[in-house]
């Protein structure tokens, strides 16, 4: 950070914000007074009250991006980048977003772990219509809860996540924060198929205890390997490039920091496929909040795996002078541009230490290690069990079920407002299967069969491959038609998706 940059406890949280956001995120700061906004680099979208509502813009194109330095690829971006502008509202804000799709086919929005209302939740088919090229759409909504959370196109996402729509969206908790924070930056991680680089093994496997597994391992290289193109056996795509905030390293913007400072990573996994498994060289992790939700305590580890679709705050103290590398400890990840250096203030011409693949010896988080707080509304109606068996890609297939179905055909969660779920995943396949509910989070009360000591919230959950378990019980508050799905495109097109229909 150059000498123009603002001394901690000499400005309020929001004004640091809004500094931090224009040196670390090219995305939106927040000025003081929480009225006006700064347009970040792509400043086409825009923000003003309009009868007591904010109103931004976004607009989803295609466009050529530069994801490494010289490698050029044609992508999709909403408002000219990669990701998205970073959206910040306040908790219990109005918003209005008009979604205007200048792509030559039809897109949603979906605001992921947001309790919109349901016509609002961006599910094409179910909960709306497709926007088509040249239309426009409005969404409006209540920014609650609190957290990090994210939005993204949920039309063809095997196509158009992959491509690059997809943003934070931080809404800014109304009371005072549980973990206060001087300086902060969104990582939003990713995995690409450009056709351009060398096939990375599928790694991606087991976030929820830790437990791991060789299947996708075997997967990768048997059926990914050697394709050099965008697909792979199976039809799957061949990642070979990995970006933090769109970019690959060294292309990968620096976390510019203070010595002294404590700083909250949010860390979002936009991946289609990939669990990342991230580590701040030279320092430990507390991790504060499980997809935007705050914990009880921190939990102090090393690394942090995440699932597709996951997000975890994670603080630290800046008490390590130097430059260091936060980064992906996967096999092949960092290489392929997963890293990005976190440089303290004077030290920007030190040399960091290259990244170190694998976990050997480090302190991994697991949900078990988390205790969560009680924020989700109490149930008020009947207690309901479901069993969900998980399954499919047998033989390389792209069929994947729900109990033995493929959406359309799975049956629906049927509940009425006040009701209490009990769900109950089992995985008899080969892969992780990151399942994400739509419209309201839920608890994680046990994993592998083992019950957590207080249940952590979520709204993604991985499940384990090779019979992994997990029961996660939520309160059916918000009435509508919502998906619950695997979080994998391929997995989602596949078939493995159900609607829990609160009536
Ligand atoms: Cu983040 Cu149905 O999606
Ligand atoms: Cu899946």
């Amino acid at each position: 950070m150059g000498a123009s940059a603002v001394k901690p406890g000499s400005l309020s949280r929001r004004e640091f914000l809004g500094v931090s956001g224009q040196a670390g995120l090219g995305a939106w700061g927040v000025m003081a007074g929480g009225g006006a906004l700064l347009a970040g680099q792509a400043g086409a979208a825009q923000r003003e009250a309009v009868g007591g509502v904010r109103e931004i813009h976004l607009e989803a194109r295609e466009m050529t991006w530069e994801i490494a330095p010289g490698k050029r690829i044609k992508a999709m971006g909403y408002n000219g980048q990669i990701p998205g502008p970073e959206l910040r509202l306040r908790e219990g804000e109005r918003v209005r977003i008009v979604l205007k799709n200048a792509l030559p086919e039809p897109t949603t929005i979906h605001w992921h772990g947001v309790d919109v209302p349901n016509s609002m939740d961006g599910v094409p088919g179910i909960t709306q219509k497709p926007v088509q090229p040249g239309e426009t759409f409005t969404y409006e909504f209540e920014a609650t809860p609190a957290g990090t959370r994210w939005y993204h196109t949920h039309f063809q996402e095997h196509k158009q996540l992959d491509l690059g729509l997809y943003a934070p969206l931080i809404i800014e908790p109304a009371r005072p924060d549980p973990f206060p924070f001087d300086r902060e930056y969104s990582l939003v991680l990713d995995d690409w198929a450009t056709g351009t680089g060398r096939p990375l093994p599928g790694t991606g496997e087991g976030t929820a205890a830790g437990r791991g597994g060789m299947g996708r391992m075997m997967k990768g290289m048997m059926g990914r390997g050697g394709m050099g193109g965008m697909m792979g056996a199976g039809g799957e795509p061949v990642y070979d490039t990995m970006t933090i905030n769109g970019k690959a390293y060294p292309a990968t913007q620096p976390l510019k920091i203070r010595k002294g400072e404590r700083v909250r990573l949010r860390l979002i996994n936009a991946s289609a496929d990939t669990t990342h498994v991230i580590r701040l060289a030279g320092h430990r992790l507390n991790v504060t909040h499980t997809d935007g939700n705050p914990l009880m305590q921190p939990v102090e580890v090393d690394v942090v795996p995440l699932a597709p679709a996951e997000r975890y705050d994670v603080a630290f103290l800046a008490d390590r002078p130097g430059a260091w590398f936060v980064y992906c400890t996967q096999p092949g990840h960092s290489g392929a541009g997963e890293q990005v250096l976190l440089v303290y203030e004077g030290h920007e011409t030190d040399e960091a230490q290259a990244p170190v693949e694998g976990t050997a010896g480090l302190r991994l988080w697991r949900y078990n290690l988390g205790q969560g707080l009680e924020i989700l509304p109490h149930p008020s109606g009947q207690e309901r069990f479901f069993d969900l068996t998980l399954n499919g890609g047998m033989m390389g297939s792209d069929v994947w079920t729900i109990n033995g179905r493929q959406y359309p055909q799975t049956d629906p969660l049927r509940l009425r407002k006040g009701d209490l779920a009990r769900v109950r995943f089992r995985n008899q396949s080969m892969e992780a299967h990151p399942m994400h509910l739509h419209g309201q989070s839920f608890k994680v009360l046990s994993v592998n069969g083992q019950r957590l000591p207080a249940s952590i919230v979520k709204d993604t959950v991985d499940v384990e491959a090779h019979m992994g378990s997990v029961v996660v019980e939520f309160t059916a508050h918000n009435p509508g038609d919502w998906f619950f799905h695997c979080h994998k495109p391929m997995h989602m097109e596949g078939g493995m998706i159900t609607l829990a229909k609160i009536g």
